[in-house]
């Protein structure tokens, strides 16, 4: 059993769907509304539990129902709450999310209480951290704990996966003690000025990160799969699975929490890279982030394709 480290956020999601995304000043008559556990962090903690890892949660949540509710999840889900901190000024984080009838999201996150987990919170975990396999974290925290945790990974030499979503500024520093870095489209392009849409620009961005020190760079691009890149050659894309989406909210969270699970386990990186990318299909076929997540059970049916 994998043990994963994951620092970052726990959110509720509010969802509606939407015919469409509305524009500005547009007022959508929508359709089904569901409530239920998100942010990157906790639905990557939850897509890792279900694959068979052992994951602490390192995060904040307020002092409210949802904070409540975010503990009773994560237990629900056999993750580690001992890590789980509780912010007494600020809300549990929420996120409005407007789903389409293609499956195609947009979404608006208030952080509240998993914005300010500060270097403190991370420290705290110091003792996970030397037992871990692995550690992941997203970019919806503060840059502070994102720091903190690249610091103790490196410390312990642990390898740790930088999921850089949503984007915010980072310096350039902390790339070097990146492993892994999993940006999608939007997120390499904020990080290189480079547009993937090829695979030659792809090289070119990977080539770029990890000359800033990250040493394997996974690029995610949806329904086409993902490019994988390590400096021993070209890099190279592996294919995605072919599903009906019904939402790919969380896709990205299912990926990640599925790529620390399957490289802990020993999968070299493509064949990790390919599993995870099926773990992505899979969750894109339900509605919802974090319940939407497949459980190790579910993955026979892709595991020839
Ligand atoms: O990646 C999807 C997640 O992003 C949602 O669960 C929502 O909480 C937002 O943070
Ligand atoms: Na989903």
């Amino acid at each position: 059993m994998p043990k994963v480290v994951v620092v970052g956020s726990y959110i509720v999601d509010l969802m509606c769907r939407t015919p469409h995304i509305p524009k500005p000043g547009e007022t959508v008559l929508g359709g089904s509304f569901q409530m239920g556990p998100g942010g990157k962090g906790g639905n990557q903690a939850v897509a890792a539990a279900r694959l068979g890892s052992d994951v602490t949660m390192v995060t904040k949540v307020g002092k409210d129902v949802f904070g409540e509710e975010a503990i009773r999840n994560f237990q629900k889900e056999g993750i580690d709450i001992s890590r789980v901190n509780c912010d007494e000024k600020e809300a549990t984080g929420t996120a409005l999310i407007a789903v389409d009838q293609h499956g195609e999201n947009m979404i608006v996150v208030a952080l509240g209480a998993c914005g300010s987990l500060t270097e403190e919170d991370v420290e705290q975990a110091r003792g996970e951290f030397a037992d871990a396999d692995i550690i992941l974290v997203q970019l919806e925290t503060s840059i502070e704990a994102v720091k903190k945790t690249i610091e103790l990974a490196n410390e312990f030499v642990k390898p740790v996966i930088l999921n850089p979503a949503p984007y915010q500024e980072i310096g350039e520093d902390l790339l070097k003690g990146v492993t892994y870095i999993t940006p999608n489209e939007t997120e390499v392009f904020a990080l290189t000025g480079i547009e993937v849409t090829n695979f030659s620009q792809a090289q070119k961005a990977a080539i770029k990160l990890t000359n800033k020190g990250v040493s394997t760079v996974i690029i995610t691009l949806g329904r086409k799969g993902c490019f994988v890149y390590d400096g021993t050659d070209a890099g190279r894309m592996i294919a995605g699975y072919e599903v009906k989406a019904v939402d790919t909210t969380g896709a990205g969270d299912a990926f990640n929490g599925a790529f620390a699970t399957f490289i802990s386990q020993g999968f070299n990186l493509d064949e990790a890279a390919r599993l995870s990318n099926s773990v992505a299909a899979l969750s894109v076929t339900k509605i919802g982030t974090s319940v939407s997540m497949p459980y190790k059970e579910e993955l026979d049916f892709l595991k020839d394709n």
